[in-house]
């Protein structure tokens, strides 16, 4: 199926606000020692806050942090935007109108500050890189503080909340409210696992986690600017991120995603330990990173599908990963997808152009060849696994019969789901070097094409599924829909259950109606409508 960036994607950097299931709630932390409780200065001193999240799955998992950390800090979260405090504003930049989607709202947040002196903004995200301070300060004039995706673990101290809230510890760099991390201006890898190991993670969802395995992309497309942003490729440590998982799969999580903007790349650069004296001295091809004693990401995955229940299973019935780059797509990684009974039969590979020229002049390194040959072997080693993709139409210089290269390339693959987007110039990456030369009238015209071949596509892709019976992960109760709007209409004999939704493993949007007490478990359904975007079905056995 194929759709703009729209809600409920599940790939890295786009310009969406979260839609997550089942919203765990976030309370904020109680002191550790009770009998300080009387000691703590009135919680009305500490602002109300917000985070509003744009873009990918990476920036989502940030703001879970970051919200638990003003949590941990004693600050409580504001209902919306217009009712904080403190407003954190977590940013995408891959496109220009993600960006101008918050430049948009200067003006809201100005007549907000006005209403409310005391109202603080700070921006983060992708959208605030260095050397650009000065420029930001003029895009964004109602901030008050901007930082960098890798300062994240900073705000608390930077906007002097943890001094508000005695005692107050600091080690190094680092801030501590009793005996929880705060804030520090530490490694990315170092402040994830302080925040997971004192619990204050305030995760969106009770089923579904996200888990950064990698912060930063080594990657050069030509088009993107996440390098630029998020900075180079670090590892966070094996076991930091298996304690991880150990802890989700301890508090119930039924899903787990591993992050990052190329988990293929994960441990290339942590130090080799005899432990891993197995792992291929290179991996495939594709830079011929030295893996020789480091773990890689195929090695992550059989560690955490060995994690298991009294019982023998899994402890994490769902392992997803994204995103993979096509170049450093290992066999190793391959024979994991086949022997994890955890992992998921869903991968997202994302092609960008189905022009070899295109491709190189995007600096993606592999050719439509090697994609192809990468996918014949994944298909054979998990046969019936869902494939979705990113494409970008109308890049620099791309022709009308480039262009038509990517469609066949649709018809080829025949994806599962797509997400496709114009070109969209960043500042300040290499492709601001080549001419942005195809119109806007074409690109429009390039994406909607594609979106028309893709959704047909699509349909077929999820009519296979008709009649067949597929566990569904339910993590939605959706509000009721005016009558006859929808196009498979509620069972009578279901008068009162609600709409509920949820994903199968491989990935498709599965509607059902059922009690609210489903959300949250693993049913079985039977499919009895396929959409473009959707299925629909009954529950096996109710
Ligand atoms: N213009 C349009 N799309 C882009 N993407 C990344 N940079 C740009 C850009 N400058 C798309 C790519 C990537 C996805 C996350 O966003 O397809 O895979
Ligand atoms: Fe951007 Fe390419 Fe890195 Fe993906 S792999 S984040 S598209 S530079």
């Amino acid at each position: 199926m194929i759709q703009t960036r729209t809600p409920g994607r599940e790939l890295p950097m786009l310009d969406l606000i979260a839609t997550g299931p089942a919203v765990a709630s976030r309370v904020p932390a109680g002191p550790a020692d009770e009998r300080l409780t009387e000691y703590l200065p009135e919680t009305r001193a500490l602002p109300r806050f917000h985070v509003w999240t744009l873009g990918c799955q990476m920036n989502r998992s940030d703001s879970e942090e970051m919200a638990g950390r003003l949590l941990a800090a004693g600050c409580e979260e504001a209902p919306s935007l217009d009712v904080a405090e403190l407003i954190v504003i977590n940013t995408c930049a891959i496109r220009e109108g993600a960006e101008q989607k918050v430049i948009g709202r200067q003006g809201q947040l100005a007549r907000l500050k006005a209403a409310n002196p005391g109202l603080r903004i700070v921006l983060t995200g992708c959208s605030v890189r260095e050397p650009d301070r000065a420029g930001l300060r003029r895009r964004y004039p109602a901030v008050d503080l901007f930082l960098r995706p890798d300062e994240e673990p900073e705000l608390v101290d930077r906007l002097g909340l943890a001094s508000a809230h005695a005692p107050i510890g600091a080690v190094g760099a680092t801030t501590t409210v009793g005996r929880t991390v705060v804030g520090a201006a530490d490694r990315l890898a170092g402040t994830r696992a302080q925040a997971v190991g004192s619990g204050t993670v305030a995760r969106g969802s009770a089923i579904s986690a996200w888990l950064p395995i990698i912060y930063g992309c080594d990657k050069t497309c030509t088009y993107c600017i996440v390098p630029f942003s998020r900075g180079p490729e670090r590892s966070r440590p094996f076991d930091d991120i298996l304690d991880e998982a150990r802890t989700l799969a301890a508090a119930g999580y039924r899903e787990v995603t591993l992050l990052g903007q190329n988990v293929n790349s994960y441990g290339h650069d942590l130090a080799p330990e005899p432990r891993f004296a197995h792992v291929a001295g290179a991996r495939w091809a594709g830079r011929q990173l030295d893996l020789a004693g480091r773990p890689d990401l195929a090695e992550l995955i059989r560690a955490i599908e060995d994690l298991r229940t009294s019982d023998g299973r899994p402890a994490i019935g769902r392992l997803r990963f994204v995103t993979s780059h096509p170049w450093d797509l290992s066999d190793r990684l391959i024979s994991a997808l086949a022997d994890c009974e955890s992992v998921c039969e869903h991968l997202h590979l994302p092609v960008q152009s189905g022009s070899d020229p295109v491709l190189r002049r995007m600096g993606r390194q592999y050719t439509i060849g090697h994609y192809l040959e990468r996918l014949a072997r994944i298909r054979e080693a998990v046969p019936g696994i869902a494939i979705s993709t990113d494409i970008i139409v109308g890049f620099c210089g791309e022709t009308e019969a480039q262009f038509e290269e990517s469609l066949a390339l649709l018809e080829t693959v025949r994806y599962d789901q797509v997400f496709a987007a114009a070109y969209s110039p960043r500042p300040g990456t290499p492709a601001t070097r080549l001419a942005d030369d195809v119109p806007a009238a074409d690109k429009r015209r390039r994406l909607n094409t594609l979106l028309a071949i893709q959704e047909r596509i699509g349909l077929e892709r999820n009519q296979a599924w008709l009649g067949r019976e597929v566990e569904v992960l339910v993590d939605a109760v959706n509000a009721p829909r005016p009558h006859g709007h929808e196009d498979g209409a509620l069972d009578p004999a279901s008068a009162g259950a609600s709409r509920l939704s949820g994903r199968t493993r491989s990935n498709k949007l599965v509607h059902l109606t059922g009690d609210p007490s489903l959300v949250g478990q693993a049913v079985t359904v039977q499919i009895a409508h396929a959409g473009p975007y959707a299925l629909r079905g009954a529950l096996v056995g109710a």
